[in-house]
């Protein structure tokens, strides 16, 4: 006999405040403001844990030994390659669509490519997200050289995930501050409990569908503007404003308009995005080598916002100058979320497959009932 809930009960409008499930992987403590993945807040793993390293840990449980370390990172290496023909694939798209719109049509293609799609041994999905992980940087700046009409770079062995990410960009090794900085990037985003695009993914890997469904449609999910898409619209809402002299207009011209802050307020967190603070730390290093004027904006622009409307930034918001300043086209950001996010989704798909219960919750039905069929010869 099932306990599950009538359709009585109150709706939770956008599912808030529902519980839909236990994970052992990441807590998002709201009434806190803390992040935690597998035990540790994150403010203990950024800056001393590499993206490497934390993907280990939301994969295993545990961050790795020297040992493990190097057997993950060799694994990495070894799957970060794209094949030629999957490029191929990607040069017949028409490269100026969405780079989320790409990267989620690759995915699928790499699916289609996987003779071990299908296998459903959690050995074989473990092998699939290690690599799809792996590759989805080269992806990704494959799409970025290709839209800038440059022909995609492999991966160099030996330089990190970041590192890896920015010299297949642009054409040249970063210098460590860059890397450092994108590293800690992808730490910080690597994982944030129930949200919208990872509760897409256990819903698709909920009714046993393939690893490649499951990202797939993570990132279709993650492609929307309250969700992954803010950081792009963030740096958009700078580049409106222009200059510092224009932040207070622009606030009284948004809350005149209704209109949203892009990378500001958050369902869960009651107080400020404890991803936040290390972001804007490193975004504002970056400014001071760099154009300050972006960071300048920002700080102003977080200042006039908690002012007219108490709104706390998000992780977002100072994402949006941190890409910007590793010289990351705008049109990329929210692929470069995706990239981050992979090791999370893939550590919840794996969760998800290994204690499966199908997610299928009610709805509240608000339509009419009892209608009478209407011949179509009959109908007005
Ligand atoms: N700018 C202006 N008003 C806001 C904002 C904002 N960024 N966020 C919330 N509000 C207001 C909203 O207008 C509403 O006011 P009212 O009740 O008067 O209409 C109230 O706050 C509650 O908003 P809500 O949409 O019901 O709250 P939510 O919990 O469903 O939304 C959110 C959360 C993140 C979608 C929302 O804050 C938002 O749209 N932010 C801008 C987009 C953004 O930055 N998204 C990134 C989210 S964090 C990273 C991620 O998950 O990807």
């Amino acid at each position: 006999m099932s306990n599950a809930q009538q359709p009585t009960d109150p709706v939770k409008k956008g599912l808030e405040g529902v519980v839909a499930g236990s994970t052992a992987i990441s807590d998002v403590d709201g009434q806190q403001c803390q992040l935690i993945y597998r035990g540790y807040n994150i403010d203990e793993l950024v800056g001393k844990a590499s993206y490497e390293e934390v993907s280990y840990l939301l994969f295993y449980g545990k961050l790795p030994t020297r040992s493990q370390l190097a057997e993950w990172t060799r694994q990495l290496d070894g799957g970060r390659t794209v094949d030629p023909h999957v490029l191929d694939i990607l040069k017949q798209l028409p490269i100026h669509a969405p780079s989320m719109a790409l990267l989620r049509t690759m995915v699928s293609v790499i699916g289609c490519d996987d003779p071990q799609a299908e296998d459903e041994a959690l050995e074989s999905i473990q092998k699939k997200a290690i690599r799809l992980t792996a590759q989805t940087v080269t992806l990704v700046a494959a799409i970025g050289r290709l839209r800038e009409n440059n022909t995609p770079l492999p991966p160099k062995p030996g330089l990190s995930h970041a590192a890896n990410f920015l010299y297949m960009l642009h054409g040249e090794e970063p210098v460590p501050v860059l890397a450092k900085a994108l590293d800690a990037y992808f730490v910080l985003l690597a994982d944030h409990g129930f949200n919208a695009s990872t509760f897409t993914a256990r819903t698709v890997t909920g009714t046993k569908s393939d690893y490649y469904s499951a990202v797939t449609a993570a990132i279709g999910s993650l492609k929307g503007p309250l969700h992954g898409a803010a950081n792009r619209k963030a740096m958009e809402m700078l580049e409106e404003i222009g200059t510092p002299e224009q932040v207070e207009p622009y606030v009284q011209r948004t809350l005149a308009d209704h209109k949203r802050f892009m990378g500001f307020g958050h369902r869960v967190y009651k107080g400020a995005d404890p991803r936040a603070k290390h972001l804007k730390d490193i975004a504002k290093s970056l400014g001071t080598t760099n154009e300050t004027k972006w960071f300048v904006i920002s700080e102003k622009l977080q200042d006039a916002v908690w002012n007219a409307k108490q709104l706390y930034i998000n992780v977002d918001f100072y994402s949006a100058s941190l890409l910007h300043y590793l010289g990351i086209p705008t049109e990329l950001f929210t692929a470069m979320f995706a990239c981050a996010r992979m090791a999370g989704w893939s550590a919840h798909i794996l969760e998800q497959w290994a204690d499966n219960r199908l997610i299928r919750p009610l709805s509240q039905y608000t339509g009419p009932r009892g209608l009478k069929f209407v011949p179509l010869s009959e109908r007005t």
